[in-house]
């Protein structure tokens, strides 16, 4: 009884319990004291010698007055006890020095009360939070030219090693692979404008120019239900005139791969000797060789501790019109 009293007493709960009742007890004690004082006082007033002097023997007996009040006073307490205990029984138990607690054994399986035709809550995604650049070892890789046939594999070996990327995509193909597109947004990978149809930007008016990027968005906004956040001329090649009055960051790229000339598996992979933290890495998911260098890319980089982020992420806050990387125009390029 009394270590259980002990335990609890811990609780917030059962203390306040405890001292409403002791109180109530003891205003309770109080008033029956006062009323059998009074009662024995009235008594005493009328009575007779005899009953007088009984009354008197009866002082020295257990069932005088002060006796019956330190008994009520014991009663009291045993009952304000019993009534924590009661109460406290009755709620959760809140101490946590309840050692010895057993809690109460889980409830049946409860039957679902959403009926079977509700929609399942869709999967909350865990919000990505990208690493600093400033101070970790970042890269961004970059796929041209795309979606195309190979990239649902690249979209794979990037998700084997967290990877995010950015894809540079043409509205032509856009237009064809929109399911493409969409995974590649799924995954967290940044979409770029690379132009509807691969053609320099720079031998064209403004207005075409504007014109032919503004198709290609058109296309991707079908595809993703968003704009493209980034602007890749194509060849890297762009009119100041143009660029100024652009919406968005141009991105060029600050190492090539040259896997769109080589073609040649073993010598991409080799191209990611080059990179240095901050490098934006320019490359083409629609040729094979290239999809098929990038697993050994990313196990080299990931082994010097690099982090593979979107270029927006490597830059930090690009700014519309502005230009990033130092970029190249391969004159040999298509
Ligand atoms: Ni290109």
């Amino acid at each position: 009884m009394l270590p259980l009293l002990f335990k609890v007493r811990h609780s917030h709960y059962t203390r306040s319990l405890r001292l409403l009742s002791l109180t109530t007890a003891e205003a309770f004690s109080g008033i029956m004291r006062k009323a059998l004082r009074h009662s024995l006082r009235s008594r005493f007033a009328n009575i007779s010698a005899s009953t007088a002097r009984w009354l008197r023997k009866l002082k020295g007996s257990p069932w005088n007055m002060e006796v019956m009040t330190s008994r009520f006073t014991a009663l009291r307490l045993s009952l304000s006890t019993a009534l924590v205990l009661v109460i406290a029984g009755c709620g959760t138990p809140l101490s946590e020095n309840w050692s010895d607690y057993t809690p109460p054994a889980a409830p049946a399986q409860i039957i679902a009360t959403t009926p079977p035709s509700a929609a399942p809550e869709p999967e909350k995604k865990l919000e990505r939070v990208a690493p600093d650049c400033s101070i970790e070892k970042c890269v961004a890789l970059t796929f041209d030219d795309g979606p195309g046939s190979h990239t649902p594999e690249l979209l794979k070996v990037l998700a084997q090693y967290d990877a995010k990327a950015t894809f540079f995509l043409i509205g032509e193909n856009v237009a064809k692979h929109p399911d493409i597109v969409k995974a590649e947004l799924d995954a967290g990978h940044e979409i770029g404008n690379h132009s509807w149809a691969h053609k320099d930007l720079s031998k064209m008016s403004v207005t075409a120019a504007k014109k032919d990027l503004q198709k290609s968005d058109d296309a991707i906004q079908k595809a993703i239900e968003q704009k493209a956040t980034l602007v890749r001329p194509p060849f890297g090649a762009l009119a100041p005139s143009l660029k100024k009055s652009l919406d968005v960051p141009v991105a060029l790229w600050s190492v090539d791969t040259l896997d769109w000339k080589t073609r040649d598996t073993k010598k991409t992979e080799k191209s990611a000797e080059k990179v240095k933290p901050g490098d934006i890495v320019l490359m083409h998911d629609i040729h094979e060789s290239t999809v098929k260098a990038v697993p050994e890319m990313l196990k080299t980089l990931k082994a010097q501790g690099y982090h593979f982020v979107t270029v927006t992420e490597i830059i930090g806050k690009p700014k519309d019109g502005i230009g990033y990387g130092t970029g190249q125009s391969p004159a040999t390029k298509k």
